[in-house]
């Protein structure tokens, strides 16, 4: 069988932590501005990418997409030409559901143009309707397609186009446990790249003592170790409870300026801590914040590791910053940061 040829879409700033995830499926072809180029044996596995906000086939690939409308012609020419039978059988073999309805085209393109997104969606739109015999639904005036339909990407860079066609039915960064939710919750792929970051292993002790709605607990919950979510908030341990329901995490409510551990018993810390922006330190940490990192380092093991999405790139005092990753979050710039006792 021959591969299929894929592209993975992330969080910027993770682009490397995905391309080594996708090591482990498939051959990294190139490594860009929120996504990684691979080919792979077309298998429903590529649905297990952690790291990516979604999964797409590349359907086709074309330069010449220049400033002027009359590039939209290109574009047609391009979708014209395009193998969708092949797009559309390597989607299934990777787990895409046939029998779509309808088909819609989301657009993102870098650069002034005499054309905008919705320019090039209802041109590429109306050539896929055409061949595919789908009705097409767009996006123009902000309308939002219905959900279940094929969805096709285009993006822009420079002067060359990528269409490409959605494997899953709604995004991989969805994720289906999180029905509740607290403010500050993290997107689960950057959850998944802080844990791929700790490289867990089997046995290792996990513990997030700031664990909100459980994000970072149920990400890691598949990895083999004893995880361990808290929070000082009652209402966020329920909702980490409702989301990780026969998971093997253990939660608690407990004040991360005073962990109820011993110390030398965890492996790895990951979390995400209140950073007094959208979530205000509580308990033992509204008045001394830094208790945080003081408990943490205490329960750490010698050979453990801190991984923390902190809001700048200066570690807390105590601690070296090993390695850091800035990332680029719905406005915000987050650093994930691997941290020691220094
Ligand atoms: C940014 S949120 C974490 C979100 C979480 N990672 C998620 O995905 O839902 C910070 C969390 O720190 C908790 N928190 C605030 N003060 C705390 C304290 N003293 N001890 C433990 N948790 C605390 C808040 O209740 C909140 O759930």
């Amino acid at each position: 069988m021959t591969a299929a040829r894929l592209v993975a879409r992330c969080v910027r700033g993770i682009e490397e932590v995905l391309a080594e995830e996708v090591c482990g499926l498939g051959t990294v072809q190139a490594v860009g501005h929120r996504e990684v180029r691979f080919t792979a044996r077309a298998d429903p596995a590529v649905l297990g990418l952690t790291t990516a906000d979604d999964v797409f086939v590349i359907a086709a690939e074309a330069g010449g997409i220049g400033r002027a409308r009359a590039d939209l012609n290109r574009l047609r020419c391009a979708v014209a030409a395009a193998d969708l039978e092949r797009a559309l059988r390597d989607r299934e073999r990777c787990g895409g559901m046939p029998g779509v309805p309808t088909l819609d085209v989301s657009a993102s393109v870098l650069g002034r143009r005499a054309f905008n997104r919705y320019d090039l969606e209802d041109a590429a739109g109306t050539v896929l309707a055409r061949r595919l015999g789908l009705p097409y639904r767009s996006r123009r005036a902000d309308a939002r397609p219905p959900a279940g339909g094929l969805s096709w990407r285009l993006t822009v860079v420079d002067d060359r186009v990528t269409v490409a066609l959605r494997i899953p039915g709604r995004p991989l960064h969805r994720r289906s446990y999180k029905a509740a939710s607290v403010p500050g919750t993290l997107h689960p792929p950057l959850a998944a790249a802080i844990l791929r970051v700790a490289e867990i292993g089997a046995g290792h002790v996990v513990l997030d003592p700031c664990c909100g709605a459980g994000t970072l607990p149920i990400e890691a919950a598949g990895t083999g170790a004893r995880v361990v979510g808290s929070d000082v908030d009652p209402a966020a341990v329920a909702a980490a409870v409702a989301n990780g329901a026969d998971l093997p995490v253990t939660w608690s409510v407990a004040d991360a300026g005073a962990l109820p551990l011993r110390d030398d018993t965890v492996d790895r810390v990951v979390v995400n801590p209140p950073w007094a922006r959208q979530v205000v330190p509580r308990g033992r940490l509204a008045a001394h914040p830094h208790r945080l990192w003081r408990e943490v380092s205490r329960v750490l093991a010698p050979s453990g590791r801190i991984v923390a999405l902190l809001p700048d790139r200066h570690p807390p005092a105590g601690l070296l910053a090993e390695r850091t990753i800035p990332v680029s979050l719905f406005g915000s710039h987050p650093v994930i940061t691997v941290l020691r006792p220094g």
